[in-house]
């Protein structure tokens, strides 16, 4: 097959094709295709649940239960749910990529699911649960007590998720950081770009040379800085910067 010529998408496929580091960085949107719902917008979480009340350390000394039930129906929702064409690409981009570190704000689990390896997780993931005494981690049996018990020493575990207010895990941040500073190409998909520290993740690329590519349907605060806007879905987007696609 020819590759296509003369479209807004060939240079961004050329530099896909040809980078030794490639640094993406995910968000809610990238999930939508799988029924995970997104945090803001229409339809979004935050429409109808108020985030003080259920992602803050206070929400959760207040009432943990109420929060341990809204994380336990969300983690059920994911274990229902598949990865899509979206994380597809996406582990298969790493496979052809020297260099390859995918940044994701989602805690749905559906990037390992899909194949990808080398991953950087900023706000943690639903599927464990971690000890509030000693810190270790247990993944989720699909029907879990609430709270549940750290398997090693039985106090109460808390969601392995990053509240607002806390601080990133430092590790992946600071893998992050260092892929988006050294990529050639930074490809920026589902996330509107407002919640830091991820959101500056695509400035720091660009400050430092990195081609920039975002995927979201809408216009977000990175628009501007990227050099290819695709203004579509991440399951349509992603298959326009596929290869001879
Ligand atoms: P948001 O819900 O803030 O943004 C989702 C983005 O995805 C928006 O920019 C949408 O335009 C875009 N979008 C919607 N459908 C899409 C689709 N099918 N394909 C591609 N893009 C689509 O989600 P995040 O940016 O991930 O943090 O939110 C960042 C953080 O804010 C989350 O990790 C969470 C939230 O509050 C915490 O809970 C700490
Ligand atoms: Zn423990």
């Amino acid at each position: 097959m020819t590759p296509q010529k003369d479209t807004p998408y060939e240079e961004a496929r050329e530099k896909l094709l040809s980078a030794e580091r490639i640094a993406v960085l995910t968000g809610a949107g990238v999930s939508a295709a799988s029924g995970i719902a997104t945090f803001r917008g229409a339809e979004g979480l935050w429409r109808s649940y108020r985030a003080q009340d259920l992602a803050t350390p206070q929400a959760y000394a207040r009432d943990p239960q109420l929060v341990w039930e809204w994380y336990a129906m969300r983690f059920r929702k994911v274990m229902r749910a598949q990865p899509n064409k979206a994380h597809e690409v996406l582990a298969e981009l790493e496979t052809q990529t020297p260099h390859f570190t995918l940044v994701t704000q989602n805690v749905d689990g559906l990037h390992e699911r899909a194949g990808s390896v080398n991953i950087q997780k900023l706000h943690g993931n639903l599927t464990k649960s971690r000890c509030e005494r000693c810190g270790n981690l247990d993944a989720l049996p699909l029907d879990f007590p609430i709270p549940p018990r750290c398997s090693v020493c039985g106090s109460r575990a808390r969601p392995n998720v990053v509240w607002f207010g806390e601080t990133l895990p430092s590790e992946p941040l600071e893998k992050a950081i260092d892929a988006f500073e050294k990529a050639d190409v930074a490809l920026i998909v589902g996330t509107s770009a407002v919640v830091e520290p991820a959101a500056s993740l695509g400035r720091l690329a660009a400050r430092h040379g990195a081609f920039v590519v975002e995927v979201n349907p809408e216009e977000t605060p990175l628009s501007h800085l990227a050099h290819l806007s695709v203004r579509e879905n991440a399951v349509e987007g992603l298959a326009k910067l596929e290869k001879n696609s």
